[in-house]
């Protein structure tokens, strides 16, 4: 099968460019062929962007055990609609996937339910650093050196050092002190006001936990990925440290801030705790810098009756995957960065990070996973549009400009204008972890 898709505005790793590029069937077989080249079909992208699609490395798609939240099946098609081409979950589903068992388990299931491709990572524990220093088909390891939704918990020195230590695969973690956090919540017992989250959940606690980790990866020379960047102290302190170690930010965290408790109360709860509007500020200013490389959502949907249980019985997370893309879109509309910043942050950072095999770009050879979008649509943000399980949206009734339209997976075009390819299936994600992630593989 081929497909060529004509007159779009291609956004390629050096330029942007009025070029035809041809799909052969899962690949990017030709940029800019010769005007004699035939296909099966021809997509007139007339105004339009094509980019490569997103790849999302922190989502919680709750499959297996958590499946009244979320599940694969509604979590891909939330990804196709937003322009999403690859997700990488973590582990703390349940059973947690703590054993290379384990995480084939959740392969197969991936392989079944999933329209866009997939990875998924190896949860740590106090006990399992043998376990993954034997893992494969896995972007890599991560670890809750703060405790969040569910059990997974590797707080203890001993511990830590033993994992960074055994293993040789990318390590990833959530860090929030979780000694700062115990004693904050005892400070704050009794509470139910959901502003005393982000007292809880505060600057000093994912502070330590951030300096920690990167002095274990530092001490080890492990390559280390810092979830979730919520606080400017961090952004300023992140990028010091040579090709060893890579950073991330989310929509929740560049956007919302401890004024917009007033307005949305525990539908922004998240850990780490969402931060004041200096923070917001920094973050962006550490995007720009290239001390974060990429924007990830950290996907985290529990339903409306778990959050009506009000604070602080109401879990902590947000749902994003969906509308990720269309948040930075619209910031490109807006003057904030270009676009070759969203595809750089979204798409090509992410792959490198993760040594993603051929994702990531749009170049001869890679994979044809690729978004077509209309920097002009402007489209409202609501509950009842969502794809995901959980239906609902902090971003509710929000109006951006710039959409993904459609949504090609392996070659596949898998969402147009609001239609799914329901029976399309996914591939999972290849690595190269040989390549020594985002510095050794930057051009
Ligand atoms: O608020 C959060 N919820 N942060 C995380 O990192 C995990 C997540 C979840 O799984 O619900």
């Amino acid at each position: 099968m081929k497909t060529l898709i004509k007159n779009a505005q291609v956004v390629l790793p050096k330029e942007i460019a009025q070029v035809s590029v041809l799909i052969e069937d899962d690949k990017i077989a030709a940029i800019d062929p010769s005007i004699a080249t035939t296909a099966d079909e021809v997509v007139d992208a007339e105004g339009l962007h094509l980019i490569p699609g997103v790849i999302d490395d922190q989502v919680h798609f709750r499959e297996p055990g958590l499946t009244h939240k979320e599940d694969l099946t509604h979590a891909s098609r939330a990804c196709a609609a937003g322009g999403v081409t690859t997700f990488l979950e973590m582990p703390n589903t349940i059973p947690n996937a703590i054993t290379q068992e384990l995480l084939e388990d959740k392969l197969a299931l991936g392989a079944q339910n999933s329209m866009v491709n997939y990875g998924f990572y190896i949860g740590a524990t106090p006990e399992n650093a043998e376990e993954l220093s034997r893992a494969h088909r896995t972007p890599g390891i991560k670890i809750f050196i703060g405790s969040s939704t569910g059990n997974l918990l590797v707080d203890e020195q001993e511990a830590l050092e033993r994992i960074f230590a055994l293993t040789t695969l990318p390590i990833t973690a959530h860090c929030e002190d979780e000694t700062t956090v115990r004693a904050n919540k005892e400070k704050y017992a009794g509470t139910t006001d959901v502003r005393d989250h982000s007292r809880i959940r505060d600057y000093e606690a994912a502070v330590i936990a951030t300096r920690r980790a990167i002095d274990l990866a530092q001490r080890h020379n492990h390559r280390f990925h810092v979830l979730h960047v919520s606080t400017g102290i961090e952004a300023d302190f992140l990028g010091d440290f040579g090709g060893l170690i890579t950073a991330e930010a989310c929509p929740h965290h560049l956007f919302f801030n401890v004024d917009d408790y007033d307005r949305l109360g525990n539908l922004i709860q998240m850990n780490p705790s969402i931060k004041h509007a200096e923070d917001n500020a920094k973050l962006w200013e550490a995007l720009h810098a290239g001390r974060i490389q990429v924007i990830a959502t950290d996907h985290a949907p529990h339903t409306l009756e778990e959050k009506a249980q009000g604070y602080p019985a109401s879990p902590s997370g947000l749902p994003a995957v969906e509308n990720s893309l269309a948040l930075i879109l619209n910031e490109v509309n807006q003057g904030n960065c270009t676009l070759q910043q969203v595809v750089s942050w979204m798409c090509d950072a992410p792959a490198r990070v993760w040594d993603i095999v051929n994702k990531g770009r749009i170049e001869v050879g890679y994979d044809a996973d690729l978004a077509l979008v209309d920097m002009n649509l402007r489209k409202e943000i609501r509950n009842e549009d969502q794809q995901t399980k959980c239906k609902w949206s902090p971003w509710n009734g929000v109006t951006l400009q710039g959409w993904a339209v459609r949504t090609y997976v392996m070659g596949t075009e898998v969402y147009r204008d609001g239609q799914l390819k329901l029976d399309h299936r996914g591939q999972e994600a290849q690595y190269d972890h040989a390549r020594g992630g985002f510095w050794a593989t930057q051009d």
